[in-house]
């Protein structure tokens, strides 16, 4: 009997523990993943990371920029804790990030838009969600001389990947209890690429009849956004206008180092904040692992640890409702380890 119990509770131990891989990535990345790692396992929740780099790093010691390795470790564990990595701008390697997204077929990018409590910001009652296409568009990154002096960048909009995507963002918001759906686009110029993803957009909308589904024109929906930003619930934009509307919306709730994200697949999910690798304030320690962190949150809801996730979710907010700890950006002087340790007490007391 007592060997029947041991076995089942070794057999729900093991259900319990989890692979994740783990990309530290570069600048700011390794100092605000090994916090959000330490915050993870005060909850008590059972995770082997599989630590690889990626990018530049990985380029200097293999020879590549995605490691088969690296991929084959998502494949393998299905999710992912990454931190940003470094595009060279105008030359160099092509991004890494565009490369994992596509090799993996992440295809939706989730970006929850939301104020943290008492962070001062231009709209502290704001919720939305962006959810951006996230394999094609200019962000193919197709682009070649014409002739000197002339080049040419290629959009692709394909009616596969603009119907996934829209009925993502449509059962995300039934699934989430919101109400409304908007697309955004420039199908006003750009007739055939823009006027596809709307078409395909509201086919899809024809499923869902109890949302709401409206359109918006990019910067139109700029400017709404920051009048009145309420108007919007989820929002779906192809590849490029999401990337721009992202740091858009992170720039209403108090700034980069508040946005999560994750990029979600059949192949796996791979959870990462929206903000970059920030050189300017990289090796210092005082970059905010708040938007790293509440994309952990979102990694241990999907992986099925709502409960670690609640405690890390209820001890961030208790940490910025008293106000004492705030990293540099929101004006304070507390190091990212500061804090972490900040969120670690309140979480162990
Ligand atoms: P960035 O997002 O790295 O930084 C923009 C500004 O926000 C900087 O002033 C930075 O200090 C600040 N910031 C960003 N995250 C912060 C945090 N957690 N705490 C406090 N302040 C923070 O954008 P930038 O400078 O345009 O890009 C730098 C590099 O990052 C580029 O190579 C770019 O390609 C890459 N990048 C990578 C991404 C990813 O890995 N998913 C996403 C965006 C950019």
């Amino acid at each position: 009997m007592k060997k029947a119990i041991k076995k089942e509770q070794k057999a729900k131990d093991k259900l319990m523990k989890h692979n994740i891989t783990l990309i530290p990535g570069d600048g700011i990345g390794p100092e605000i993943i090994s916090e959000t790692v330490r915050i993870i396992e005060s909850t008590g929740v059972d995770i082997e990371w599989e630590t690889f780099i990626i990018g530049a790093q990985a380029l200097e010691k293999f020879g590549t920029t995605i490691p088969e390795p690296t991929i084959e470790s998502i494949r393998k564990n299905r999710v992912a804790l990454k931190g940003p990595l470094t595009t060279p701008v105008g030359k160099g390697f092509t991004s890494v990030n565009v490369g994992l997204r596509k090799a993996l077929d992440l295809y939706a990018n989730i970006r929850p838009v939301r104020a943290l409590p008492n962070v001062p910001c231009r709209y502290p009652e704001l919720d939305l969600i962006i959810v951006r296409e996230n394999t094609e568009d200019l962000y193919a990154g197709l682009e070649h001389v014409v002739v000197p002096g002339v080049v040419e960048s290629i959009k692709i909009i394909t009616e596969k990947a603009s119907t996934r995507i829209a009925k993502y963002a449509f059962e995300y918001a039934r699934s989430h209890g919101r109400k409304k759906v908007t697309a955004i686009h420039k199908a006003n110029i750009m007739k055939l690429s823009d006027g596809l993803f709307l078409e395909c957009f509201y086919n899809v909308a024809k499923d869902f009849p109890e949302l709401e589904a409206d359109d918006k024109i990019v910067d139109n929906a700029c400017m709404q956004l920051v009048m009145r930003p309420e108007q919007f619930d989820v929002m779906v934009l192809e590849n490029l206008y999401g990337d721009i509307v992202s740091d858009l919306c992170a720039g209403l709730i108090g700034g980069l180092g508040l946005a999560p994200g994750s990029n979600i697949g059949e192949q796996g999910a791979v959870f990462e904040a929206v903000h970059g690798s920030a050189p300017d304030i990289a090796g210092q320690g005082i970059a905010n692992p708040t938007a790293i962190l509440m994309s952990g949150i979102m990694m241990l809801h999907h992986i099925g640890e709502s409960e670690a996730a609640i405690k890390i979710e209820n001890a961030l907010n208790e940490v910025y409702t008293e106000g004492n700890i705030r990293t540099k950006d929101l004006g304070g002087t507390a190091k990212s380890a500061d804090f972490a340790n900040a969120i670690i007490d309140k979480i162990k007391a």
